[in-house]
């Protein structure tokens, strides 16, 4: 009898979730166009700045590029295939925009578009919710060579372009997301100079970053009017920073970064402005803004989408270690093979602040997930417990953040499948799927089954 209940408590604990999620929740997987396509001149496709940043000598680890990447323009196919084994719900996808406007504007490419129809029309019919994002980085050449983001036509050009793509797809598409991460295309693009464009100015930068949210905030409205049940958002890379001790000098640091990676975006798309602690701490000249523009970059959203990784922990550097109080905070010692720090916690915090703080109808975690040294193990499978390990903590802080009020409707794991990791190339994996770069041949993880089985039971499972 007794051995019995145990038997059928331990096949429940086995088979349920351990944490349940809302009636249909969107679990899904994410990609960018550059980062798995290929192809990167075929078919009338034009260049864009990833691939000229690619193709110039010292910019990406080991000279890799994205030019055949995962060969999904061939495989596409076989892809979708994937993602029905796996269950997914909903996929998010970037559009190349010198796929579809070789030119960046003028004449289309109508095999560009009909490459993305026919995707989208695999999508549906295997039940599978696209998501799409209009600009994940890959800015046409041609529009570079014409002064790029940090130059006010280039948001024109982006509108032109938002209206094609959602005029042909916006009968089938419903969700929508402008722009990925602003704040790396121009910081990390301008500033830092490590991902394309390769600039190092300041003042670029911050031109490239108002002009992003210019170009999001024109093409909003026009793509709720080309869309047949619109919800339009945008993705914002976004984490906590938190201060090493409670000293005024780290609190004070950090608030600023604060400023810089997350409020100068979040506040704009609110309607809030700039925020004038770090218009004052940069001091350049915001001459870029023009009438009426923060009035267009505050055109309300249907959902935020969140990218969270990691936290950040800031320590002032402006008083000497001596003068400051003793540090407090210190990471986790678990870290992704990209050097940051494994901390789940930081979703719920963000989560809870994006919705107490600012209030946006919806959220998405548009990307999550975690590069590890993965490898065919001499039974031909691929094991990744850590990052089974890190998908489900923090699942389970999305979990505890639905409880508290947030309305979070999705997940997308970043990545559905290993890709070209940028200025990293091919060194770092963080796909559910293992692609074998020379062959590319596809393996499920053993993530991407344990995430299976989370999409089948709509919650975390062990
Ligand atoms: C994000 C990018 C995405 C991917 C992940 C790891 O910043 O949006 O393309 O590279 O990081």
């Amino acid at each position: 009898m007794q051995s019995r209940s145990a038997k059928s408590g331990f096949v429940a604990a086995r088979m349920g979730p351990t944490v349940s999620f809302p009636k249909g929740f969107l679990w899904g997987a994410a990609t960018s166009a550059y980062q798995i396509e290929g192809a990167w001149d075929e078919d009338g496709k034009g260049e864009s700045i990833w691939d000229r940043f690619c193709h110039t000598p010292g910019r990406i680890a080991r000279g890799d590029t994205g030019d055949v990447a995962c060969d999904h323009y061939h495989r596409w196919h076989q892809d979708v295939g994937l993602m029905k084994e796996l269950g997914l719900k909903a996929y998010r996808f970037s559009i190349s925009w010198p796929r579809v406007l070789p030119e960046g504007r003028g004449p289309v490419n109508p095999a560009g578009l009909d490459f993305y129809s026919m995707l989208v029309d695999a999508l549906l019919e295997a039940a599978i919710e696209p998501f799409v994002t209009l600009y994940h980085w890959d800015l046409p050449q041609a529009l570079q060579d014409r002064g790029g983001w940090p130059a006010r036509p280039t948001a024109e050009a982006f509108v032109e372009y938002a209206d094609l793509v959602s005029r042909r797809l916006g009968d089938r598409v419903k969700h929508w997301i402008t722009l990925n991460e602003p704040l790396v295309s121009a910081i990390v693009g301008h500033l830092q100079g490590r991902h394309a464009p390769g600039h190092s100015d300041l003042h670029e930068a911050l031109a490239a970053a108002h002009h992003l949210l210019l170009a999001h905030g024109w093409a909003v409205p026009l793509m709720r009017r080309n869309t047949m049940q619109p919800q339009v958002g945008i993705a914002l890379n976004l984490s906590g920073q938190t201060p090493a001790s409670p000293s005024a000098a780290d609190r004070a640091a950090a608030w600023r970064q604060d400023g810089i990676a997350n409020r100068w975006f979040l506040d704009p798309i609110s309607a809030r402005g700039y925020p004038a602690d770090i218009v004052q701490h940069y001091g350049n000249a915001m001459d870029f803004v023009q009438v009426g523009d923060l009035e267009a970059i505050a055109t309300p959203l249907d959902f935020l989408g969140v990218n969270y990784y990691s936290r950040a922990i800031v320590r002032s550097t402006e008083l000497a270690e001596a003068d400051n109080a003793p540090r407090k905070v210190f990471p986790n010692p678990d870290q992704t093979e990209m050097g940051w720090e494994v901390y789940p916690e930081g979703l719920y915090d963000l989560l809870g602040r994006l919705h107490f703080d600012y209030r946006f109808p919806a959220l998405y975690v548009t990307e999550n997930g975690a590069a590890y040294p993965d490898a065919i193990g001499p039974d031909g499978r691929v094991d990744d417990p850590l990052r089974v390990a890190y998908l489900k903590e923090h699942l389970k802080a999305a979990a505890r953040a639905i409880a508290a009020g947030v309305p979070l409707r999705g997940y997308f794991a970043w990545s559905l499948m290993d890709n070209f990791e940028w200025a990293h190339g091919y060194t770092k994996r963080f796909g559910l799927v293992y692609v074998e770069y020379p062959t590319q041949r596809r393996l499920l993880k053993s993530s991407a089954h344990w995430y299976g089985r989370v999409i089948a039971a709509n919650g975390v499972v062990d």
